[in-house]
């Protein structure tokens, strides 16, 4: 198990319940009101015949079989056949019905959450993992959904019963029936303590194991490291010790478990010695029936499990609040990226574009950029370098508009382009990164995506601009190999070439490749670099590269340091100048040099230009 999804276990929190949080729980059950007040209806029917069931069989009892009356049995024993069909259908109905509901709540839910995190802006993924995210909108919502159906199902169920065997045991015996009744707070203070502990503790053996497990794969995965450093030591005795607990854990949980039925049975032992020591006294004098007897004992028995219901689900709320809570948290936080009112869709992006005096951070007291001021005319190519860090994944975030300015404007075309429509924008932008992210399905699906209705030859086309035909071609299926979970089967270069032929499908006004071929190698760059420069003719591209002879060839180089230009200029100019860009382009020509020949140069390499 990942160290992601031990954090998530351990994320285990309860809240308590409160007003606005109910209501907007609630809310949830609005639009499905019919069905629900259905579904309340037929559990509230299943209890209450239970009751009358036990009423029933006191009068076969006392009528019917004291008295040898066989007429009278009969039909009570007709009543109770016809009632247990009913019974039977309101069964169904709301086991049918709380299937259908939960799975409505659980669907609205979710696609509510995914509507929103769509919408969210790219700053909130940096601050939260996606695959944890996924993770706990997935389990959260299954947990408030069940909370909503199958908690409110045993509650309900548990309220009805107790009330109506309270009411049939008060019109028997008054007395007898508040004696029995007393009981029922004692059951449900040991009700709820044992399973609030016994949910603990399962809770804790079970965080125990995903650690076990995390730490087991770290040790195999890392087996020459921890040799090397003779650690097999300490990490057994770390290993003993997390063993230990969870053994204990698993342990107290077992034990509370053995230990939680007996309690409640001595419990109700009490109240059981009760009916039968009083039902006996008074029966002597004629004032209790065999059948009274037989009906308070089934009433007993028929509150002890509802009360532990009610322990059980109560128990379970305070988790299922807390996911509540957090899927709304979610819900409510806004997205920083958004269409405004009134945007309006952008008809081409091939004319100039212009960061007008921009500035942006992602935490306030940290600038990237402070008042950068670059123009682009349509057409051109402008190559990105500098040290890691200096700010060019951020320009190209911010013309992507993953981002938005905090301070100044850019403009495309002459206009704001937060006056235009998102979808506008990024249907025209074709961006290539360095992590790059493939859907599950055949190559050629993965490429086709650029375009749904390229044809396979546009798509094979696209293909061999990227450079990605001949490994393609290696494979037995070719074009349709399955590439695996988000293209797990494939090498990150791999990955690359594909998502640059989808980019390339895509036909793009702007073309943006951020250190798109960074796990590629030397030569398959070379070969992506003839077919790309024939592709960006006529459109403005940006490039963001390692290898400075992928930039060489670009209309203008900027050089960014510390979110601002040092340097711009052609390759050749730059070299002249013998600033910034020309000890980059001599540390990695000498660095070229020496992987071809396995040495290192003896002399200063100085580049002709
Ligand atoms: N999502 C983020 N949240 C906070 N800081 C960030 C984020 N992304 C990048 N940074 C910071 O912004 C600066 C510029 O990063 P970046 O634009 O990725 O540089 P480059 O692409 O040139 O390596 C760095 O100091 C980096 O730590
Ligand atoms: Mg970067």
């Amino acid at each position: 198990m990942s160290d992601e999804l031990i954090e998530l276990e351990e994320e285990e929190y309860t809240s308590p319940l409160t007003a606005p949080t109910l209501r907007r729980i609630v809310a949830l059950l609005r639009p499905h009101r019919l069905r629900l007040a259905g579904f309340l209806l037929a559990i509230g029917t299943t209890a209450l015949l239970d009751a009358v069931f036990t009423y029933l069989n006191r009068a076969m009892i006392d009528q019917g079989i004291s008295q040898k009356d066989f007429p009278i049995l009969l039909r009570y024993a007709a009543y109770y056949g016809g009632l247990q069909i009913v019974q039977a259908a309101m069964v169904f109905g709301f086991i049918y019905t709380v299937g259908i509901l939960g799975e409505r709540i659980q669907y609205e839910l979710r696609k509510a959450v995914f509507n929103h995190l769509q919408e969210l802006s790219l700053s909130y993924y940096s601050q939260n993992p996606v695959g944890r995210l996924m993770a706990r909108v997935t389990s959260d919502s299954g947990r408030v959904a069940d909370l909503m159906t199958w908690g409110l199902l045993d509650v309900t169920w548990a309220l009805v019963s107790i009330a109506a065997s309270l009411v049939f045991m008060l019109s028997i015996n008054w007395r007898l029936a508040l004696t029995v009744f007393a009981t029922i707070p004692i059951l449900l203070i040991i009700a709820v303590n044992f399973r609030k502990r016994i949910l603990a503790e399962f809770r804790r053996a079970r965080r125990l194991n995903s650690k076990i497990t995390g730490e087991y794969n770290q040790t195999i995965q890392g087996v020459r490291v921890v040799k090397a450093l003779g650690r097999e030591e300490e990490n057994l005795i770390e290993f003993a010790h997390l063993t230990d607990e969870m053994y204990h854990a698993s342990y107290r949980a077992a034990w509370l478990s053995a230990l939680f039925l007996p309690a409640v049975q001595i419990v109700s032992a009490f109240a059981l010695g009760a009916i039968v020591w009083y039902g006996g006294l008074q029966s002597q004098i004629g004032n209790f029936s065999v059948g009274d007897i037989h009906a308070f004992v089934s009433y007993l028995t028929f509150m002890i499990w509802p009360v532990q219901d009610l322990a059980r689900v109560y128990a379970e709320m305070q988790h299922a609040v807390a996911s509540a809570e957090r899927i709304f948290t979610l819900l409510d936080t806004p997205a920083e990226v958004r269409d405004r009112p009134g945007a309006i869709p952008a008809q081409t992006l091939l004319g100039e574009i212009e960061f007008d005096h921009v500035s942006f951070w992602y935490e306030e007291d940290q600038p990237i950029l402070q008042d950068f001021t670059l123009k682009v005319q349509p057409g051109e190519t402008i190559a990105l370098v500098g040290p890691t860090g200096g700010g060019k994944t951020t320009l190209v975030n911010l013309l992507c508009r993953f981002y938005e300015p905090k301070r100044g404007v850019i403009r495309l075309n002459g206009r704001d382009y937060t006056e235009y429509t998102l979808e506008s924008l990024h249907s025209r932008l074709g961006v290539v990164l360095q992590t790059p992210h493939l859907f599950s399905g055949t190559i050629r699906e993965n490429i086709r995506y650029g375009r749904l209705d390229a044809s396979d030859a546009e798509v094979e086309e696209a293909a061999r601009i990227a450079g990605a035909h001949d490994f393609i071609m290696t494979f037995e299926k070719g074009y349709d190999q399955e590439v695996g979970e988000g293209g797990n089967l494939l090498s990150v270069g791999q990955k690359q070439l594909i998502s640059l032929a989808r980019a390339v499908l895509a036909r793009p006004e702007i073309f943006i490749m951020d250190e798109a071929t960074s796990s590629v190698d030397t030569l398959t760059e070379a070969l992506i670099q003839r077919g790309m420069e024939a592709l960006m003719r006529g459109r403005t591209s940006f490039v963001i590269a390692h290898r400075l002879s992928t930039i060489k060839r670009a209309d203008r180089i900027l050089v960014i340091e510390n979110g601002r230009i040092v340097e711009q200029g052609s390759h050749a100019d730059l070299l002249r100048r013998r600033g910034q860009y020309y000890r980059l382009y001599t540390q990695q020509f000498k660095f070229e040099k020496a992987r071809a020949y396995g040495v290192a140069p003896a002399i200063e390499t100085v580049p002709l230009s």
